[in-house]
């Protein structure tokens, strides 16, 4: 039986990626077939594909725009095969936080779009103040002071619970 996988994402400072490619490593690894592309890239037919994966982190609240466009753009194909849905945020820091039930931004990303996975996980993503621009840094440190989190300007954390995401990669393949 074919049993193909494409994952599609958006990133802006690689966590979303470096989870995408653990799963790719996982997937390959237990012989699936899958491949990986940013959502600027794809220009493919999504109908080659068993499985569609769409990973997308989260800015000031939102899904990034490309990835909104991409699945209201293929939502007949997203709904004809099985498809997944994952989401990379801060406030899935918290563990009461991480399942798509629970995280604020995953429930009203779909109280909007109108499309039901098959499958929706949510993941911890990374703080690195080093990375953003001032005002972003600014803006990241005034929200984890509201929410408990770090505000050292130095802070470099990775909450991405590694032993979630490969639950996930398993997830996938029995899909
Ligand atoms: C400018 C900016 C805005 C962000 N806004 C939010 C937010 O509103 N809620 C949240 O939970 N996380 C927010 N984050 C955290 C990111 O979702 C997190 O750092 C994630 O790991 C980024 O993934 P990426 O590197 O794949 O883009 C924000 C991060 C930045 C830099």
């Amino acid at each position: 039986m074919q049993n193909k996988l494409v994952i599609i994402y958006s990133t802006v400072d690689g966590q979303t990626l470096k989870i995408c490619n653990a799963i790719t490593k996982q997937l390959k690894e237990h012989k699936q077939d899958v491949a990986l592309f940013s959502v600027n890239d794809f220009n493919g037919d999504l109908n080659n594909y068993d499985k569609i994966i769409i990973g997308s982190s989260i800015r000031y609240g939102v899904h990034h725009k490309k990835i909104i466009e991409f699945i209201n753009t293929h939502k007949p194909t997203l709904e004809a095969k099985k498809s997944v849905f994952f989401s990379v945020n801060l406030v899935a820091r918290k563990p009461e936080k991480r399942t798509a039930d629970t995280n604020p931004y995953v429930i009203k990303f779909f109280k909007k779009i109108n499309w039901k996975p098959t499958l929706t996980e949510c993941f911890a993503g990374k703080i690195d103040y080093k990375k953003y621009t001032f005002f972003d840094r600014i803006m990241i440190q005034l929200i984890m002071y509201m929410t408990k989190g770090p505000t050292n300007k130095d802070a470099e954390i990775e909450y991405t619970d590694w032993d979630q995401v490969k639950a996930f990669g398993l997830k996938l393949i029995d899909l």
